[in-house]
C-alpha cells in the first residue's frame, strides 16, 4: 500500500513539472506596449494604401516599438474582453501571425503583446520565392525587407465547421487573413512604409522551416520594408 502511495505521488508530481519544463524552455520577447493613438487619419491611410513590390529602400531593422505597433494593429487585442482589432468567423480566432526579420524566426501572441521565439536563424527567405516555385514569377525580396508576417490558419480550430452544407473552414479562414491583412496594409499606409501582400508563397516550404503540424496552413503573407527614397 505504501509503496502504491509512492508510486502515485511520484506520477503526479511528474505530470505537474511537465508544464514548467516546457515553460522553462520557451523564450518569450515581451514587446514595448503599443501605442494605440496617433498615426495619420483613416481617409488619408486609405487614401496612401498601395502594393510596393521589392525595390524596397535600404534593408533597415523597424524599431521594437514599430513591431509592436504593427503587430498590434494587425491583430492585436484592443478590448477587455480579448477580442481582437481583426474581425473573426465564428470567433475562431485561427489565425496566427509568424514573424521572419533578420533577428530570427517567432510567434505573435496577441494576448501577452509578446514574441515567442521559435528560432534565432534568419529565416526571411522561406516566404520569397526563388526560381520557379512560384511560377516563373521570382518574389525574393522577402530575404532583404526588415519583416515578413505569415498568416497561419489553425484549421484545428474551425472544427470542420459546415455552413449551407459546405466545409467553411479554408474560405472564412482566408476572409480572416484578409481582414488582417488590411489592417496591416493600413498601418504601413499610415506610418510611411511600405508593404506587399502576396498568396504567391511557397506553403510546403513554410511548414517545413517553421515546424508546422500538418493542420496549420500558411495562407498569405505580408513583407514589409521602408520605402526606396
Ligand atoms: C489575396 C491577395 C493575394 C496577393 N498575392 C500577391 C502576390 O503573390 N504577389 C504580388 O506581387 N502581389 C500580390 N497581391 C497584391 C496585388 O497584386 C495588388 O493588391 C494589386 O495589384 C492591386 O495593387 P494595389 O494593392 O497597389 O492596389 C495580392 C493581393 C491579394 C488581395
Amino acid at each position: 500500500m505504501k509503496s502504491l502511495v509512492i508510486v502515485v505521488l511520484t506520477t503526479a508530481l511528474l505530470l505537474l513539472m511537465i508544464p514548467c519544463l516546457s515553460l522553462a524552455q520557451e523564450e518569450v520577447i515581451k514587446l514595448p506596449a503599443p501605442q494605440k493613438t496617433g498615426g495619420k487619419p483613416l481617409m488619408d491611410s486609405l487614401n496612401l494604401r498601395q502594393s510596393t513590390r521589392g525595390n524596397f529602400g535600404p534593408e533597415q531593422k523597424l524599431s521594437l516599438q514599430t513591431l509592436s505597433n504593427l503587430l498590434w494593429a494587425a491583430n492585436g487585442v484592443n478590448r477587455p474582453d480579448g477580442h481582437q482589432t481583426a474581425p473573426s468567423a465564428a470567433g475562431w480566432e485561427n489565425i496566427d501571425i509568424y514573424v521572419t526579420t533578420a533577428d530570427g524566426l517567432f510567434i505573435y501572441d496577441p494576448k501577452q503583446q509578446a514574441l515567442k521565439v521559435i528560432s534565432k536563424e534568419d529565416v526571411r527567405a522561406t516566404s520569397g520565392l526563388e526560381g520557379q516555385a512560384g511560377g516563373g514569377m521570382k518574389q525574393d525580396f522577402a530575404k532583404t525587407a526588415p519583416v515578413s508576417l505569415i498568416y497561419v490558419a489553425d484549421m484545428a480550430k474551425t472544427k470542420g465547421m459546415k455552413y449551407g452544407g459546405e466545409d467553411v473552414g479554408p474560405l472564412w479562414s482566408y476572409a480572416n487573413v484578409g481582414t488582417i491583412a488590411q489592417n496591416v496594409y493600413l498601418f504601413c499606409a499610415s506610418e510611411g512604409l511600405a508593404c506587399i501582400l502576396r498568396a504567391m508563397i511557397d506553403p510546403v516550404q513554410i511548414a517545413k522551416v517553421f515546424k508546422l503540424r500538418p493542420d496549420q496552413k500558411p495562407l498569405l503573407t505580408s513583407t514589409i520594408a521602408q520605402f526606396k527614397k
